[in-house]
């Protein structure tokens, strides 16, 4: 099978076209043939060898842990995956990778695609859409239905950003977006009540306070912690030392730091489907590319101005 595969760390020129032999399905595990793969940053970080001393590539290493497509075969033991089942999953650590013709994917995180949905927005969907959904539910105790919390999403019109907008508009809170003032309009459109600008200085004037802060740019919550009510939670997708270190005082705080660390599964994936199902989350597609072109994808996505998510067309 064709995939896209590094041998060493490094940027986006690593990567290289190869052929490689078609994964197995072991018990548990389903085949895939992928149609639409996507990029997440931690593809690129952890290329880089930023992650090696705790994730270390085994090489030759294909990247990208998000994908869609068609289940090829099930692995011993496994029902509910049919041949021909249209499926989309964030794979987990370990168990393989995406960008290639073919994937093997477990069954803890693999669910079906509901009607409607295409393979790019598929792909797009598993690790952004559960990154801010467990941030905003499990971290921060946003209430998934009848919310009356005031949410601000920093880096609203990104991959996590914009799903945690309408995830927490779809529970009902309030949302504020952090956004530059050329994607005012697009974060809007999801279902923003108010868009700050973050080149500007007084940015936040007048705005009351926030129960949650979900920050998809940086790892401080300097910033944003006179921004929270008295019970509020800053939850970061980035860790950092600033971040952990508040975070490892938060018992003796009213005002919380916390840090989400994605954990695949199926059921989270699920829910966000039924949103999507529902009419109330969008994927947005920023670009797309032809798998030979992952490390242009990459170099979108390193750019920091994606809007929406990076898909990469397999099938
Ligand atoms: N811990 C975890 O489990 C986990 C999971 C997923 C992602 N992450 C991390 O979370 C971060 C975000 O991921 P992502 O996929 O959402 O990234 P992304 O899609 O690449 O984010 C790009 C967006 O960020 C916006 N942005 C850049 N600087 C900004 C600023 N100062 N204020 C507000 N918005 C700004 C850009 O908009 P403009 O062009 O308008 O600036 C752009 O739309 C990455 O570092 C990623 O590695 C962690």
């Amino acid at each position: 099978m064709r995939a896209m595969s590094y041998s060493t760390y490094g940027n986006a020129g690593v990567l290289r076209l190869v052929e490689l032999p078609k994964p197995v399905p072991g018990p548990g595990q389903v085949l895939v043939r992928v149609m639409a793969c996507s990029v997440n940053p931690i593809d690129w970080k952890r290329a880089s060898g930023a992650y090696r001393l705790i994730m270390p590539a085994k090489f030759p290493a294909v990247p990208t842990y998000d994908v869609a497509g068609i289940v090829e075969q099930a692995g011993p033991g496994v029902q509910g995956f049919a041949p021909g089942a249209r499926v989309h999953a964030r794979i987990a650590e370990g168990t393989g990778a995406g960008a290639a013709e073919y994937a093997v994917v477990g069954v803890a995180e693999v669910t079906t695609m509901p009607e409607g949905l295409a393979f790019a927005e598929a792909a797009a969907m598993p690790l952004a859409g559960m990154t801010a959904l467990q941030a905003l539910r499990d971290l921060a105790g946003l209430t998934l239905e009848g919310s009356n919390q005031r949410v601000l999403v920093v880096g609203a019109s990104g991959g996590v950003g914009h799903f945690g907008l309408q995830i927490a508009r779809a529970a009902g809170a309030t949302v504020v977006a952090v956004c530059s003032a050329k994607n005012a309009d697009r974060v809007r459109r999801l279902g923003a009540s108010a868009v700050v600008d973050y080149a500007k200085a007084d940015a936040y004037a007048g705005l009351p306070p926030f129960d949650i802060v979900l920050d998809c740019v940086a790892s401080d919550p300097g910033p944003f912690l006179p921004r929270l009510g008295p019970k509020g939670v800053y939850v970061t997708c980035l860790p950092g030392p600033a971040t952990l270190l508040r975070s490892a005082l938060n018992p003796f705080t009213r005002k919380q730091v916390k840090v989400v660390m994605l954990k695949s599964n199926a059921a989270d994936l699920a829910l966000l489907d039924g949103l999507y199902a529902a009419g109330k989350l969008q994927v947005v597609i920023d670009s797309r590319f032809p798998l030979e072109q992952l490390g242009a994808a990459w170099e979108r996505s390193m750019s920091g101005r994606a809007v929406g998510k990076i898909v990469i067309d397999v099938g």
